[in-house]
């Protein structure tokens, strides 16, 4: 099952801190790298490293090629990304000593994709591919009219969350991916959310899945120490799609699946450098089955 991911390309500048500033105030960090990020990009590398067929459609600007060579190496089809005028997107991302994170993402060329690029992905996709988006590029509402007229599945995670992008398409999507909080937005604004199957993480107590139907299915975390929290959902959702859009019937597998693949990604420092392989993931879940 291929999936196409019409998303975002950023480099991470993270800096490690003792923790948060307060506004006004000047903090040293204790360390920075320099990591592969940015949303789209960590639910690709999550899809291929967990087994699944994905093409990346982006943008990045003349000062691409890092970003470009990380996003090839790490197992990603790339032929759809784009090179533009616009610089290649970036975050500035703190993270303290308790794992927790700030971001302030600039979008640069991931805020230039175009209405060909679309056309020419979607026309080269296998039938049965699914598409998926989030909330860091431009043309998301063409992305998926123009996705369901061309009768694909459409997977959605509107962050950074935008409740009016997300209202303005949540009839033809068919998986909606959030956040506890946004899940909240989302039935404070429409309280029927049936038929639209939605995916909600609720942090380190564990995700929810409830299908189109109203069935609902609960996976906790697994309880480990994180390092860096950074591209966790992105990781999860990764990971949960490249099983669920294969064999959506084997939901268990696919939600147990992604839980230990955000468990050992938030042990490691960075976003997607940090998203575990698939024998990685499998060898985790059988510990943690010897150990229940
Ligand atoms: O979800 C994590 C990502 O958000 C980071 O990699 C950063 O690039 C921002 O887009």
């Amino acid at each position: 099952m291929t999936i196409l991911n019409f998303g975002s390309i950023n480099v991470d500048l993270v800096y490690a801190l003792e923790r948060m500033p307060q506004p006004g105030e000047t903090l040293s960090a204790r360390s920075f790298q320099q990591f592969l990020g940015g949303k789209g990009v960590n639910q690709s590398v999550a899809i291929a490293a967990s087994g699944g067929n994905v093409r990346h459609i982006g943008a990045v600007g003349p000062d691409g090629d890092w970003a470009l060579g990380r996003v090839s190496a790490l197992g990603v089809f790339t032929d759809h990304i784009a090179r533009v005028e616009t610089a290649t997107g970036h975050a500035i991302i703190f993270v303290d000593t308790s794992a927790e994170n700030m971001i302030v993402i600039h979008g640069g060329a991931n805020q230039a994709l175009s209405e060909s690029q679309i056309d020419v992905a979607l026309a080269d996709a296998p039938s049965g591919a699914w598409v998926l988006l989030q909330n860091e590029t431009n043309l998301t509402v063409e992305i998926v009219t123009k996705a369901k007229q061309a009768g694909f599945k459409v997977a959605y995670s509107p962050a950074p969350f935008d409740e009016a992008r997300a209202l303005a398409v949540i009839d033809q999507i068919d998986l909606m991916a959030v956040n506890q909080y946004e899940a909240e937005a989302l039935r404070a604004a429409r309280p029927d959310l049936s038929g639209t199957a939605l995916l909600i993480t609720h942090g380190a107590k564990g995700a929810e899945f409830i299908s189109a139907e109203g069935r609902r299915h609960f996976q906790a975390a697994f309880p480990v120490q994180p390092v860096d929290t950074t591209g966790a959902g992105d990781t999860f959702l990764g990971a949960f799609l490249a099983h669920y859009c294969q064999t959506p019937d084997q939901l268990a597998d696919a939600l147990r699946y992604a839980a230990g693949a955000a468990a050992l990604q938030v042990q490691k420092p960075g976003a997607a450098v940090a998203i575990p392989s698939k024998p990685e993931v499998e060898a985790f879940l059988a510990q943690q089955a010897r150990a229940s």
